[in-house]
C-alpha cells in the first residue's frame, strides 16, 4: 500500500501546485463559453452577462490542457473550436470541439514540425478555406488542412505541410498573427517600424517582402495577442484586434484587399480611408501577457491566467469605424481551477463551477446541447494510453486532476510524473 499512498500524495502536490492557462471563445450564436479549468463551462449569450450562470461542458474527449501556449480556434462556418497545443505531451494533436452537440474529439497530425506552439496567437485558421497556418520559431510556416475536419475529428491523421519560410527573420519573435481579408498579418516583427505588420497573402501562398503600414496610431512593434473580429454574415473578417505586451491600447487594425487587384480601393466594406488603418480601443483591465481573447461581432472578451473574464461591448460600430468611451468589464465569475485561481478544491470532472456567482448551472440560456450527447471521440484515450510513461502519466494527472496542468514546467513534471509512474508500477 505505501507506494501507492506515496505515489497519490506526490501526484496532488505537484497537480496542485500548477494549472493550465485557460480561454475564451464563441459559437456561432454568439453565446460565449470559458475552457481550460477545472471543467469547462458555458456563459451564454452577452445579455446574461450581467448576472453570470454557467453550465458545464461535456468532460469526455476534453484536452488535458497542459500546454502553455494553447489556442482555442472559432471555425464560424462549421459552429466548431480547434484547439491546438492543449496537450503538453503531444502539440501535435488538435482538440475539435462541436458546440451544437457538445462533443469533444481528436484530431491526429502527422508531419509536425518539432517547434510548433511558438505562443498563443502563432496559429491562424483561414477562414474561406479553414487550413491552419502556423509560424514557427525555426521550421517556416506550416499549414494544416483542416476543410475535412468541419466540426469532428476524421479518424486517419491528417497531414501538415511545410509553406515557405517568411520573408522577415522569426528570431527571438513571440508570433503574434491574426487575419483580414485573405491576409494573415504579423504584429510586431523584431526590426519592423512601429504601426506595421508583416503579411502573408493566403490566396497566393506568398509573404510580402515588405510589412504594410496602417495609418493612424501607431501600434509598437511588441509582441503581444492578435484575434480578428468575425463578421456576422460569414465573410471572411476585416477587423484585427492586436493587444500588445506594452498594453498601450487595445488597437483595432482594419484591413481590405481587392482579391484580384491589390491596388483596387473600390469594393470596400467601410469608408476607403479605414483600409489599412488603426484605430484604437483602452487597453485591458487586466495587463496579462498570457490572457487569451476571443471576439464575437458585438463583444471583445478576455480572460486572463486566473481565470477572470473581462468583456468591451461594441469594439468596432456597424460601419467599422471604433467608437471611444467604451470600457472593459469585469464578469462576476472566474473560472475555478486555472493558474491564479485560490481555489484549492477537489476538482473533479463532475464537478460544477463554483465561481462567484454560478450557483444555479443547469437552466442557462439558449442551451439546446444535449449534455450527454454522445459522439465518439475518435481514438482519443486509447491514442495517449499506447504511449510511453510520460504519455501514460499525462492521462492519469489529467483524470485524476483534470485541467490542473502544468504552465512552464509541464514538460518537467510530466517527465517525473512519468518516473514516478514506472517506478509505482514496479513495486506494485
Ligand atoms: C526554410 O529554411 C530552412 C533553413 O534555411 C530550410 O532548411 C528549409 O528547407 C526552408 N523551408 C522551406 C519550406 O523553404
Ligand atoms: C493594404 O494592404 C495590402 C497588404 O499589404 C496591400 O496589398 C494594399 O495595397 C493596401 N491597400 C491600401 C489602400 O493601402
Ligand atoms: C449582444 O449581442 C447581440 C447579438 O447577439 C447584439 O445585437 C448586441 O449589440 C450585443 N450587446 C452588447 C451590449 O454588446
Ligand atoms: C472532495 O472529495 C471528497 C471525496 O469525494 C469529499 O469527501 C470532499 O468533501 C470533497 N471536498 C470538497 C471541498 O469538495
Amino acid at each position: 500500500m505505501l507506494p501507492t499512498l506515496a505515489l497519490f500524495s506526490i501526484l496532488s502536490a505537484l497537480t496542485a501546485s500548477v494549472a493550465a492557462v485557460p480561454c475564451v471563445q464563441f459559437d456561432t450564436n454568439w453565446n460565449l463559453y470559458a475552457f481550460g479549468g477545472s471543467s469547462d463551462v458555458k456563459l451564454g449569450a452577452n445579455t446574461t452577462w450581467a448576472q453570470p450562470q454557467t453550465s458545464a461542458l461535456s468532460t469526455t474527449g476534453r484536452p488535458p490542457w497542459t500546454g502553455t501556449n494553447s489556442q482555442c480556434i472559432q471555425s464560424q462556418t462549421n459552429n466548431a473550436m480547434y484547439v491546438i497545443g492543449a496537450d503538453s505531451s503531444d502539440l501535435s494533436k488538435i482538440y475539435v470541439y462541436n458546440f451544437a452537440s457538445d462533443s469533444w474529439s481528436t484530431q491526429t497530425t502527422s508531419g509536425a514540425p518539432s517547434d510548433l506552439g511558438n505562443s498563443r496567437s502563432s496559429s491562424v485558421l483561414d477562414h474561406d478555406t479553414n487550413v491552419i497556418y502556423t509560424l514557427t520559431s525555426k521550421s517556416g510556416l506550416y499549414q494544416l488542412d483542416l476543410s475535412s475536419v468541419t466540426n469532428s475529428a476524421s479518424s486517419s491523421a491528417l497531414a501538415w505541410e511545410a509553406v515557405e519560410n517568411s520573408s522577415f527573420s522569426v528570431d527571438g519573435y513571440s508570433v503574434t498573427a491574426t487575419q483580414a481579408a485573405n491576409h494573415i498579418f504579423y504584429f510586431g516583427v523584431p526590426n519592423t517600424a512601429a504601426g506595421s505588420a508583416n503579411v502573408f497573402v493566403v490566396h497566393y501562398a506568398y509573404f510580402q517582402p515588405d510589412a504594410q503600414k496602417f495609418s493612424g496610431t501607431a501600434f509598437p512593434d511588441t509582441a503581444g495577442q492578435a484575434i480578428s473580429i468575425p463578421v456576422e454574415s460569414n465573410s471572411v473578417p476585416y477587423s484585427m484586434v492586436f493587444i500588445p505586451n506594452d498594453f498601450s491600447n487595445t488597437y483595432i487594425a482594419t484591413h481590405w484587399t481587392d482579391l484580384g487587384n491589390y491596388e483596387t480601393t473600390t469594393g470596400a466594406p467601410f469608408a476607403t480611408n479605414l483600409i489599412n488603418s488603426t484605430q484604437t480601443l483602452a487597453a485591458p483591465t487586466s495587463q496579462d501577457k498570457t490572457a487569451s481573447y476571443a471576439a464575437s461581432p458585438y463583444d471583445l472578451v478576455q480572460i486572463d491566467s486566473a481565470g477572470d473574464i473581462y468583456y468591451y461591448p461594441t469594439p468596432v460600430n456597424s460601419d467599422y469605424t471604433v467608437s471611444s468611451g467604451g470600457s472593459w468589464q469585469k464578469l462576476s465569475y472566474s473560472l475555478p481551477g486555472t493558474g491564479g485561481s485560490s481555489s484549492s478544491s477537489n476538482s473533479t470532472s463532475s464537478a460544477s463551477p463554483s465561481g462567484s456567482a454560478s450557483a444555479s448551472a443547469s437552466g442557462s440560456a439558449a442551451s439546446g446541447s444535449a449534455a450527454g450527447a454522445s459522439k465518439t471521440a475518435s481514438g482519443s484515450a486509447g491514442a495517449s494510453a499506447s504511449k510511453s510513461g510520460a504519455s501514460a502519466s499525462a492521462s492519469a494527472s489529467s483524470t485524476s486532476s483534470a485541467g490542473r496542468a502544468s504552465v512552464a514546467r509541464g514538460d518537467f513534471i510530466g517527465l517525473a510524473l512519468g518516473v514516478i509512474a514506472v517506478g509505482a508500477s514496479m513495486l506494485l
